[in-house]
């Protein structure tokens, strides 16, 4: 049977660290794995993303970002999530819709039933069934962020990173508003070691694979 669960959370929450962790996690138990992420996850929501995080591209305007964010989407969800949910995979997906609303809802200012109708388009009828918030202050997540950006060997992708504090914590407040109408989330602490938190997740998950907590 196929699952579906997205991470979210704002930068530096650690996601991308513990969505792998729990990827082998789910890998051990048998599960057949897809781990992908937005914006990308196939090669031309890949060259979109290289647009949107590119912080030569600060000209960007908000609308156009919005756009480009659905586009990817489109394109992923018909190419990779559809498909993979069709054959019965557990598909993990760093960020989707979720994170259009906080990010250019909450963040930008952006009509959020106009991004609820532009996730609707890009999506189609594809939904979590669970989703991960992995919540923090703004002010923590965007230090690890810089501090991981000081190292040569990671990946830089400013555009976002170099925004003001404020929009962050815009963001996070978007998250746990959103969060707080769904069923489908489950907001976890991200403070902590990184065992800590993937033991968070780990008992989130258990309700979903017939476990204990
Ligand atoms: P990442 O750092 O988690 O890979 O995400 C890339 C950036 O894109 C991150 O700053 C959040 C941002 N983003 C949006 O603004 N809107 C979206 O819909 C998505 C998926 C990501």
């Amino acid at each position: 049977m196929s699952f579906f669960i997205t991470f979210e959370g704002i930068e530096g929450s650690g996601k991308t660290t513990q969505i792998r962790r729990t990827a082998a996690f789910l890998r051990e138990r048998g599960h057949d794995v897809l781990l992908t992420r937005e914006p990308g996850g196939c090669p031309i929501s890949d060259a979109i993303r290289r647009i949107l995080l590119d912080p030569a591209n600060s000209a960007l305007v908000p609308r156009a970002e919005l756009l480009l964010y659905a586009a990817a989407r489109a394109q992923h969800v018909e190419e990779v999530i559809a498909p993979a949910l069709h054959r019965g995979m557990t598909v993990l997906c760093d960020r989707f819709t979720d994170a259009t609303l906080a990010y250019q809802g909450f963040g930008r200012g952006l009509d959020i039933a106009l991004i609820e109708k532009l996730n609707a388009v890009a999506a189609g009828a594809f939904a979590p069934q669970l989703t991960v918030l992995l919540d923090m202050p703004a002010e923590d997540g965007l230090e690890r962020a810089r501090r991981r950006n000081l190292d040569p060997a990671l990946q830089i992708e400013g555009r976002f990173e170099s925004e003001a504090l404020a929009f962050h914590r815009r963001v996070r407040q978007g998250y746990l508003e959103i969060a707080a109408t769904l069923k489908r989330f489950r907001i976890l602490d991200a403070r902590g070691s990184e065992d800590e938190v993937f033991h968070r997740i780990v008992s989130a998950l258990a309700p979903f694979l017939g476990e204990q907590s």
